[in-house]
């Protein structure tokens, strides 16, 4: 049996982001019997909602589009490192979001925010919108600067590792109870 591939998705695409940084520290405590790999948006790199049909056809017509289904429906789950801006999430994830639709029924998707105050407003946003697409959301932990990373990115001591550990025990829990039974 191989092991469940989970995507662990860098939401962030300017240049000066930290949003790598704390997506390869997410990825790096994944347990061994799950396969992580970072989805970085920089690289999907999507135009804003260019398929002539509405996302809900699943009829694609944009090739970025056509790769982006696809590497959506290879993962197993997702988790969605999410940073804070303005209060909200950063559109380049809701553009992500939104260019898709049934590949996120039932899938079972972390959220691990990282902001002043944990994106804990990001978070609560993106929320309503993994509930609307029917994912199975797992709300992982929310990153403060000064407390468990700092604004340059780097991970302090007090960084919540064991709650990480926590989400990938739930995700891995999901995808099996996804699985049709053997
Ligand atoms: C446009 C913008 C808006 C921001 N708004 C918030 C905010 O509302 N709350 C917050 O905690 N941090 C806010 N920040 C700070 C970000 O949390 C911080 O810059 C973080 O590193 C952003 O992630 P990134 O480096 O991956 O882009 C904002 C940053 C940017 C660039």
């Amino acid at each position: 049996m191989s092991f469940p591939k989970i995507g662990i998705v860098v939401s962030t695409t300017r240049p000066a982001r930290i949003g790598p940084r704390v997506a390869e520290w997410v990825s790096q405590l994944a347990p061994y019997d799950a396969h992580a790999e970072i989805v970085d948006l920089a690289e999907v790199n999507l135009p804003f909602l260019e398929d002539l049909e509405h996302p809900a056809a699943g009829q694609y017509d944009r090739p970025s589009t056509i790769a982006w289904s696809e590497r959506v429906r290879g993962y197993d789950a997702l988790v969605l490192t999410v940073a804070e801006y303005n209060g909200g999430y950063p559109a380049v994830l809701k553009n992500a979001i939104d260019t898709l639709k049934q590949e996120w029924e039932g899938l079972p998707v972390g959220v691990v925010g990282y902001g002043w105050g944990g994106a804990a407003a990001a978070t609560g946003a993106l929320a309503t919108v993994l509930d609307r697409l029917q994912t199975v959301r797992l709300d992982g932990p929310g990153l403060r600067f000064g407390e468990d990373l700092s604004p340059e990115g780097e991970i302090l001591p007090d960084a919540p590792e064991d709650a990480v550990r926590g989400l990938y025990d739930q995700l891995l829990a999901a995808v099996r109870e996804g699985q049709p039974a053997a």
